[in-house]
């Protein structure tokens, strides 16, 4: 990477504003389901607690559109993130108003405090340079380590950079040393597997990865526009008519690339999106009308596994089916399990993939889970990153 990060920078003593991504599922209780965004950052606080540095952590939580919700306050990670440090965390109850200034000032060394949601202010997202410079004024050094946020031009992400010296955390060096390995160095063959429920949330994704990849596998929902594309039926299943030509071209540019492009061959139906509803197995060129594509086939399954194991390098973004539901998990489910066997480099984009593989316990077993679900895939798109483009340079 040919950003500073916290390594190339002295930050001895000094009082530091680090953006995380904090930015996790909870359940209605406020329970936080999930927290590996959290132990995700913690090598860098550790690190910060090791230079005697006072830690002032920000983030945003959901999407609260610039308003003070409750539901959105970030007091739940403040819980977690203590007792994942076994230290008291101390928590603003605002973002730059009188209690985060006040707080942030009388800030001492070794001490943790955490901001409310950044995102309870529009400045955020409107990148609003007053509200970065509020944010800067806390702090000596700003560290971004959010790579999950890192895609997005906000004040706390990208803004603030402007007005402190502005360096990477350890995470987001970690997330662009694996994801750019992959991408630019890849042990061969390089497979993508690309899943999702839409054709134009990935096509850029899938556009950049023809010019890298030996192989691009396409399941999830948006197989059945590939499959329309072609000219078959897809019944009731997910498709985006208006995206026909782009899937369309995406088979003539792999063929032109000398990729190999492999659709599924046969799809799960089932009658109705819920848990329990009646399915079968169908040819892809054979999904009746009024039944749904919610999962990929054994002979699908097979095809795949066979592909991916053979493979040096593996990426892969998006569920092959509706995980959410058992019986339509199991095409996801066993891919994930053929990634945690193969000797290769095995890279997981975050976001729903990541969630899957998690479901199954089968984290340890990948060479890297993003934290990142749309900042992986712009980053895998070619994109430059606005929360790292601000850093400095080494
Ligand atoms: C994410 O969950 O992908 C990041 O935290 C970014 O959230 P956003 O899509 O609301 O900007």
């Amino acid at each position: 990477m040919n950003k500073k990060t916290i390594k190339d920078i002295d930050l001895k003593n000094k009082k530091v504003l680090v953006r995380c991504d904090f930015n996790v599922p909870m359940d209605e209780e406020k329970n936080i389901t999930d927290n590996a965004r959290i132990v995700a950052a913690l090598p860098t606080i550790k690190y910060l607690l090791e230079n005697n540095c006072a830690i002032i952590l920000c983030s945003h939580l959901g999407r609260p559109k610039g308003e003070i919700k409750p539901e959105f306050s970030l007091k739940p990670v403040a819980k977690e993130l203590s007792k994942l440090l076994n230290k008291e965390i101390i928590m603003a109850n605002d973002v730059i108003g009188e209690d985060a200034k006040s707080k942030a000032s009388n800030l001492q060394s070794g001490q943790i405090m955490l901001l409310e949601n950044v995102r309870f202010h529009r400045e955020e997202t409107d990148n609003n340079p007053e509200f970065s410079k509020e944010l800067a004024s806390m702090a000596e050094i700003y560290v971004n380590d959010a790579f999950g946020a890192a895609h997005r031009a906000h004040a706390s992400t990208a803004g603030v950079a402007a007005y402190l010296p502005a360096v990477s955390g350890f995470l987001i060096e970690k997330e662009l040393q694996f994801l750019g390995n992959a991408l630019n160095n890849p042990e061969r063959p390089f497979v993508a597997i690309m899943g999702g429920a839409k054709v134009s949330d990935k096509i850029g994704v899938i556009e950049s990865l023809l010019e890298k990849v030996d192989t691009l596998i396409i399941g999830g929902g948006m197989a059945y526009t590939f499959f329309k594309a072609q000219g078959y039926g897809v019944g009731d299943s997910i498709c985006e008519l208006d995206k026909l030509d782009l899937a369309k071209e995406a088979m003539e540019k792999a063929e032109e690339k000398g990729v190999k492009l492999i659709l599924p061959v046969d799809t799960k139906v089932g009658k109705e999106f819920k848990p329990d509803t009646e399915s079968k197995t169908v040819a892809w060129t054979e999904i009746p009308e009024g039944w749904e594509g919610f999962d990929i086939g054994e002979k699908t399954i097979k095809i795949f596994e066979e592909e991916i194991r053979k493979a040096k390098t593996v990426v892969w973004n998006g569920p092959l089916g509706l995980s959410e539901f058992d019986q339509f998990a199991i095409g996801t489910n066993s891919i994930a399990k053929v990634l945690s066997e193969i000797d290769a480099i095995t890279i997981i984009g975050g976001g729903d993939s990541a969630a899957a593989v998690r479901k199954i316990g089968l984290e340890d077993k990948m060479t890297h889970i993003s934290t990142g679900g749309g900042a992986s895939l712009e980053f895998l798109e070619g994109k430059k990153l606005p929360g790292i483009e601000c850093l400095l340079d080494k």
